[in-house]
């Protein structure tokens, strides 16, 4: 048995004594998890990708096994019902060599049909049709079982951040091949190509499409397209760049000037790398996040001003709203199973907590736990949509930003666990 299998081990026994804890507070006798089906295209045989649903991968790790459903009861062991019809077109489905596999009772399903409940008070959860409740007899997606299931996932077992320390180190192995690839002159699919053969994991399976960016299109923040043809110049790189190892995601950001860089942006490059590291010093368990974030708009007000592309106090830059132009995405995120994370924006209650009017964006407003991982992602950008508000304001070096403009934009992102020991950094730093 390796570290790993006996971490795995012991997060699913936490993971039974807290779902047997939920389900007795709120009177189940137990919870049907549904992974979920992959949605057909409109008149047409084929399917679209597909990602089981959260509590599901929680247990299993299995984040693309569909159709399938998993039973909790306190004091019995989970049941499999394990999606595997006798069909010649698909390899059935076959479960790892981990320990969470003999754990557990498997049934093997024929059909695509919800297995029949025992007698008592169950809650299905799951993207489920509208007669699959129904035909169960459960309660569909009760929001407080699904609210104190959520608050479980926040902080990580030791299992859990092995297995996100593991997908950031095949996600950094991917961002070095796409450096490569780019700096020997290849277009944005060729990066993205690079990229998936060094992480070695198809584009379905990501945690997210990978966002590749030259020049001005790393300033679109989900920039969701990949050039066939290498543009004629090269000003930058960013590579927002997921593996998932087990279900868990990594999610991390670099940016690469090119040959044709302007020489003010290296040094930016620099700059907000400085900042993110900064930033991360300060994670610890009682520290506000949303005070992290508004720290991140201090600290890009006084990289503005230094830079010169603002001639004013750092004060003045952080009033005049002129950061949130530059950079209008929060600092981060909650990362697990999905790569935001559930419960970024309640409290460990229940609470609402939703995020500054000023910062809508912004996806975690809690307050920091031991165990929490989230992403440390602090971005600079050209986006003209936005700085065209601030267009009357002269401290601005209007020229300066518009020779960064073909340059896109700056995000530098990192996967943190929080301790009581100080901040953990589950992302490699390559030299
Ligand atoms: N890759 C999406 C994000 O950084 O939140
Ligand atoms: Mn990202
Ligand atoms: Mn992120």
């Amino acid at each position: 048995m390796t570290e790993r299998d006996r971490q795995q081990h012991a997060h699913l026994s936490a993971l039974t004594q807290a779902y047997a804890e939920v389900l007795g507070a709120q009177g189940f006798d137990g919870v049907l998890l549904y992974s979920g089906r992959p949605a057909r295209h409109f008149g047409d045989d084929q399917h679209a990708s597909f990602t089981a649903y959260g509590h599901f991968v929680h247990w299993t790790g299995q984040a693309q096994l569909a159709h399938s459903w998993l039973l909790i009861r306190p004091e019995e062991p989970p049941t499999l019902y394990l999606h595997a019809p006798q069909d010649f077109w698909h390899l059935p489905a076959e479960l790892p060599e981990e320990p969470w596999v003999a754990s557990l009772r498997v049934e093997r399903c024929k059909t695509t049909e919800p297995p029949s409940l025992p007698p008592g008070r169950f809650a299905v959860l799951g993207d489920l049709d509208s007669g699959m409740a129904r035909a169960l007899g459960a309660e569909a997606n009760p929001p407080g079982l699904v609210a104190a299931l959520d608050e479980r996932r926040v902080c990580k077992s030791d299992y859990e951040v092995s297995c996100l320390r593991e997908a950031n180190r095949r996600a950094l192995a991917g961002h070095l091949a796409a450096r490569e690839a780019f700096e020997a002159g290849g277009a944005e699919l060729d990066i993205q190509l690079a990229y998936l053969a060094a992480a070695r994991q198809r584009e379905s399976e990501l945690p997210y499409p990978n966002i590749v960016g030259l020049n001005a299109h790393a300033g679109v923040l989900h920039y969701q397209h990949y050039d066939t043809a290498p543009p004629p110049v090269r000003h930058s790189l960013l590579l927002d760049g997921g593996r998932r190892f087990r279900g868990y995601c990594a999610d991390i950001t670099r940016t690469w000037a090119g040959p044709a860089a302007a020489p003010e942006f290296a040094p930016l490059i620099e700059g907000v790398t400085a900042l993110q590291q900064r930033l991360i010093a300060g994670l610890a368990p009682g520290v506000s996040y949303v005070g992290l974030h508004a720290r991140m708009h201090e600290e890009l007000a006084a990289l503005l001003v230094s830079h010169g592309l603002v001639a004013a106090s750092p004060e003045a830059v952080l009033a005049s709203g002129l950061t949130r132009a530059f950079c209008p995405h929060g600092l981060g995120h909650l990362l697990g199973v999905q790569v935001h994370d559930v419960a970024g924006r309640v409290s460990a209650d229940g609470e609402p907590l939703p995020p500054p009017a000023e910062h809508p964006a912004l996806r975690l407003t809690r307050e920091l736990e031991a165990g929490m991982v989230v992403t440390m992602e602090p971005g600079l950008y050209v986006i003209p949509m936005l700085l065209e508000a601030h267009r009357h304001r002269t401290e601005v070096n209007w020229g300066r930003v518009e020779r960064l403009a073909d340059h896109g934009g700056i995000r530098i992102e990192d996967n943190v666990l929080v301790t009581a020991e100080g901040p953990d950094n589950l992302t490699p730093q390559e030299a």
